[in-house]
């Protein structure tokens, strides 16, 4: 890198302006952006697969589309966002390997299992509600082709936090077993869904220098504070508890107080060993080796009509 595309770079950082792929930037900036998007990326991929275990046991039809749409969301969200890795030179299969082999992170919330249909509500309010206040900022991340997919991203999951909170409603105005379902999915994911925003900030590496390069906008734990906030509300509007006896209003702050999660739990989740991480690989293995087919069959077409071939 030449001395004046460092100062192009730290230029257009401190300028508020994006970094486009054929911009000079540090390999750190870059290694980070591959390492955030590629991670994300899985999520959605992996995040397919505890909804998808209820698109067959759906109560209605009308409920069994709206899923199916909405797991068919997450597909276009993960493909996406390997695209946007993609202008930073990353390769796909290579990623999806790197997945695969357990050398590259996804979400830990989507390592816990879906006992009842009342999770698909709750993963929408939940876990797409705290999804959005971590990505809303992200639209504004320095990374141009990120911030971009984030705006399409952003709107799709508001679409999806507000079908679970319509379904928990649906299920609060029925029977006490709905509700007590209702009640019981809460309390497995309310934990699971504040460590989404990953560890407290003195413990987490990567914040500081993400911050300096604007990649994060907030750090864990101010968007975790914001997560709770939102949600104490709507939680009342639904007439659910939240599971955490020191959760409370702070006049003083003007924020809510509330506990920790358990951190050891999100280190072993994160480090594989969750109550669904290895069944979770699995199936993206076999659904990658299932595939292989309609790749080759591909590229196999690719060269076949290329002119580079045909001449
Ligand atoms: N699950 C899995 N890994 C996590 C989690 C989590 N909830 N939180 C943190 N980590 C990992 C980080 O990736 C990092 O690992 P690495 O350095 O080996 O890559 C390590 O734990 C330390 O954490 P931080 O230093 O805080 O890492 P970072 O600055 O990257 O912040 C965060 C983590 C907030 C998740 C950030 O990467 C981010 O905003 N990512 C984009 C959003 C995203 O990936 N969402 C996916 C789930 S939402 C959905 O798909 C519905």
């Amino acid at each position: 890198r030449s001395d004046a595309g460092v100062a192009r770079f730290d230029e257009a950082i401190a300028r508020d302006q994006r970094i486009e792929p054929a911009d000079d930037m540090p390999e750190g900036y870059r290694r980070t952006m591959v390492r955030q998007i590629a991670q994300h990326a899985h999520s959605e991929i992996i995040g397919m697969q505890p909804e998808g275990d209820w698109i067959t046991r759906a109560p209605t039809l009308r409920r069994k589309a709206i899923l199916l749409a909405k797991v068919q969301d997450e597909a276009g969200h993960g493909l996406y966002l390997y695209s946007a890795a993609e202008t930073l030179g990353a390769d796909r299969g290579d990623l999806t390997r790197r997945l695969i082999e357990g050398r590259q992170k996804y979400s830990s919330i989507f390592n816990y299992p879906t006992r009842s249909f009342a999770d698909v509500g709750v993963i929408g309010w939940l876990v797409d509600g705290a999804a959005i206040c971590n990505q809303v900022p992200l639209c504004r991340s320095s990374y141009g082709p990120y911030a971009r997919a984030m705006i399409r991203i952003c709107k799709e999951e508001s679409f999806h936090q507000r079908q679970g909170y319509e379904l928990l409603m649906t299920m609060m105005r029925g029977i006490p077993a709905q509700r007590e379902m209702v009640q019981d999915a809460v309390d497995r994911w309310w934990w699971p869904s504040l460590m989404m925003f990953g560890p407290p900030d003195a413990d987490s590496p990567n914040t500081a220098q993400s911050m300096a390069w604007k990649i994060k906008r907030h750090t864990n734990d101010e968007l975790r504070q914001r997560f709770v906030d939102m949600t104490v509300p709507q939680a009342e509007a639904l007439g659910v508890t939240l599971p955490d006896p020191d959760l409370r209003w702070n006049a003083e702050r003007g924020h809510h107080d509330f506990g920790q999660p358990d951190w050891d739990e999100l280190r072993r989740v994160i480090s594989g060993d969750g109550p669904m991480n290895a069944q979770r690989l699995r199936r993206r293995r076999e659904a990658d080796e299932d595939g292989a087919w309609v790749r080759e069959a591909a590229a196999a077409h690719a060269a076949a009509s290329s002119p580079a071939v045909s001449s």
